[in-house]
């Protein structure tokens, strides 16, 4: 590539003779953005004092959020900040995002956030890993406060932002400045609930948008040119809409000349930020080129090694240092550890659109078989489909319910969206669907699956579409309806063949009659819940036919009957495995009825870790719920106090609109026997807004108010 020169001042050439991996990472002068920065500091003052902010920068891809955190906390003096960085490769892998910042603390961490690497870490909640990023940041309080810096948002794992927001909610008086930036597309609820805390006084929404015409001008001059009119700054305004990427883009391929043209002439070709890129790329050697593809269908990251075997090079050195010198590949930290990225993703996505569908399909299939873990490989092969593929969409389901196997539930649900997009019949497109919305629910992803409302209704009716439509009913609120598709599904399964269905639609069923205090018609969906459950392969992923069995007898004033149904329990314990943790709840809460409350702690305690661990949502909820009443009746008040506000967040959390109210109520209560009155009026107005939010009378939460 020739860098031109006309107009400008000296200015370093780039060397190319020898390698130097600083020269495309060097940052170059920010202009502008001075109110922007003044906000930001006055918000670090806010968390001096002891406000915790939080900070959300949104805009498009381009604009300058990276470049505005980055000159913030260059200037920002004493804090001491731990940053992530989203990646569109990784957004599949669970807490890559909250290990990042992990790493940055350097500290010894709660167990909770210890090997959140590992593959195992997938089945983790993100509650509890939330609670230990509170943990984490209160150890930090003793020194200068904390930044938390999180950039790309848009490509956060969901799990760690679930996590991250958990924890902000939760930040009371700590010296936490969380700065998020984001390209406005944070999964809906999730952003929504950032936003939310934002809104209700937490924080500042910062919308960057481009460059004005002075700052257009100034970063011109600093770039070398020595005059540049303001006339000619406003006309690439307008061209660029003031996007930096794309401004000084085209300072570095334009002499001024070209810039100044005629006001009424257009600003000369290459137009676009992609073209500019793409005019860089044709200017390199051919395996310059191939080596740069390799690394664009490879992600923003990866080793160098790897991205040279995909470009057939023998030796990438000589081709990474001339991408080096052309700024369309950098070396990502040391050289030592072979890794190479792209120094913005607007190039690797210039690089990678650009790729013909044969060749990216190509390369996609070669990439398959080079990387190493099966998720990553899986996400190649489903980019080198080509349209359906039964095959891949049956190890996709695969992968799912391996996932699925040790309550990875948001990964598995991924893999059978993809699924459902390869397989070649629409009765396997629904099928996977369907298996996608239920782990979706599973895994506490309520608002992940509402956005999936209106396609299942409109499928045909089927026991297994009724099935997840009647679930989602049931946790969004609304039980005649959920009442009405779960009946109605149950009446048309076969018993011989659907088993499991049959199981998982009792269990609902019995559900529902818990929530709406028919014990004795509980125990009986509940029953045969149990019998389904009986034969092979009729185990419902839901793990609670036992656990309603017993609650619904007892609801019934049959408690010592529930107690005899769960008699060949052995003691619990929080590292049962999967498919055994069925009934401790329901033997738990008839404990808890018939006041043998320590006899219920030993039941609830594990079992609410068990389930804050692995899901379901819902179930951990309860466990909560039961053990709090237990412990307030024990006298033990601040674990009252915890577990009961424990529930209460992840009831909101997790979107579980049927559990809201009571558990509400529920984390009312101690904090109202202990007199925090205030506390206690945060909780009754959720209750009872979250009781008008499904219909309910809202008799219980006047009753708690006057309590
Ligand atoms: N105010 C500015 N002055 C000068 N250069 C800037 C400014 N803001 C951004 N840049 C430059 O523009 C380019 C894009 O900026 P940046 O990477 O911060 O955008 P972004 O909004 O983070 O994009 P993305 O959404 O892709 O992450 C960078 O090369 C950066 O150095
Ligand atoms: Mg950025």
């Amino acid at each position: 590539m020739r860098i031109r020169d006309a107009g400008r001042r000296d200015r370093p050439a780039v060397p190319r003779a020898e390698f130097h991996p600083a020269v495309s990472t060097v940052d170059p002068a920010l202009v502008g953005r001075l109110a922007e920065l003044a906000l930001l500091h006055a918000e670090l003052g806010a968390v001096r004092a002891g406000r915790p902010r939080l900070i959300i920068v949104e805009g498009p891809a381009g604009v300058g959020k990276t470049a505005l955190v980055g000159r913030y906390l260059g200037e920002a003096g004493e804090l001491r900040t731990l940053r992530a960085t989203g990646e569109e490769v990784e957004a599949l892998l669970p807490y890559g995002v909250i290990a990042q910042l992990v790493r940055a603390a350097r500290v010894d961490v709660p167990d909770s956030l210890r090997g959140l690497d590992a593959p195992t870490s997938r089945s983790r909640d993100p509650i509890t890993v939330g609670a230990g990023l509170v943990e984490l940041l209160g150890t930090l309080q003793n020194g200068p406060p904390v930044g938390l810096v999180v950039d790309d948002a848009q490509w956060a794992d969901r799990p760690s932002l679930q996590a991250l927001l958990f924890a902000l909610r939760r930040l009371e008086a700590d010296r936490v400045l969380t700065l998020i930036s984001t390209r406005d597309s944070i999964p809906g609820e999730l952003l929504e609930g950032m936003q939310r805390l934002v809104a209700n006084g937490g924080g500042t929404l910062l919308r960057l948008t481009g460059l004005d015409a002075a700052a257009i001008r100034e970063l011109g001059i600093l770039m070398g040119f020595e005059q540049l009119s303001l006339r000619t700054a406003e006309r690439i305004r307008e061209h660029t809409q003031g996007g930096p990427l794309h401004v000084r883009a085209l300072f570095e391929e334009l002499p001024l000349e070209a810039l100044e043209q005629p006001a009424d002439a257009p600003l000369p070709s290459p137009r676009n930020f992609s073209a500019l890129v793409l005019g860089r790329l044709a200017g390199c050697a051919p395996e310059t080129q191939q080596l740069v593809i390799a690394a664009a269908v490879l992600g923003l990251r990866g080793p160098l090694s790897m991205a040279g075997e995909l470009a057939e090079l023998t030796d990438p050195f000589p081709a990474l240092e001339q991408a080096m010198a052309a700024r369309l590949l950098k070396v990502h930290g040391d050289l030592h550890h072979g890794v190479i990225s792209f120094p913005h993703p607007l190039v690797r996505a210039a690089v990678y659109h650009d790729l013909g569908p044969v060749r990216r399909i190509g390369l996609h299939a070669q990439a398959a078989a080079l990387v190493e873990n099966e998720a990553s490989s899986l996400r190649h092969r489903v980019a080198a489909a080509r349209g359906e593929d039964a095959q891949l969409a049956a190890d996709l389901g695969a992968f799912a319910r391996g996932e699925a196997g040790h309550g990875a539930w948001a990964s598995a649900a991924d893999a059978l969206l993809s699924a459902q997009r390869l397989a070649p019949t629409p009765a396997e497109r629904h099928q996977y669907l369907l298996e996608a919305v239920e782990y979706m629910l599973l895994g506490g992803d309520v608002g992940g699956a509402m956005a999936h409302t209106d396609t299942i209704t409109a499928l045909r009716p089927s026991p297994r579409r009724d099935y997840v439509l009647g679930s989602l009913t049931l946790m969004t609120g609304r039980p005649e309806e959920a009442e009405r598709l779960l009946t109605g599904a149950y009446e048309l399964c076969d018993p011989g063949t659907d088993r499991r269905l049959v199981a998982d639609l009792a269990v609902q069923l019995a559900n529902l009659g818990l929530t709406r205090g028919k014990g004795a018609e509980s125990a009986t969906w509940a029953a045969r819940a149990l019998d389904a459950e009986n034969a092979e392969d009729g185990m419902s992923l839901l793990r609670s036919a036992l656990t309603c069995r017993v609650a619904g007898l007892t609801f019934a004033g049959r408690a010592s009957e529930g107690l005899a149904a769960a008699a060949s329990l052995p003691e619990a314990s929080a590292d049962l495995d999967q498919p055994s943790v069925d009934g401790y709840l329901g033997r738990g809460f008839a404990r808890y009825i018939i006041d043998d409350l320590a006899g219920a702690c030993a039941d609830l305690a594990p079992m609410s870790t068990v389930f804050r661990h692995r899901g379901p949502a819902y179930l951990a909820v309860s466990a909560l719920q039961f053990l709090s009443w237990a412990e307030y009746r024990l006298g033990s008040w601040d674990d009252a106090i915890l577990h009961g506000g424990l529930a209460a967040s992840i009831a909101e959390d997790a979107d579980q609109f049927w559990l809201l109210s009571t558990a509400h109520l529920g984390a009312c209560a101690p904090l109202a026997g202990r007199g925090d009155w205030e506390a206690a009026q945060v909780h009754a107005d959720a209750a009872q807004r979250a009781a008008a939010l499904v219909g309910l009378d809202g008799c219980g939460t006047h009753r708690a108010r006057e309590g």
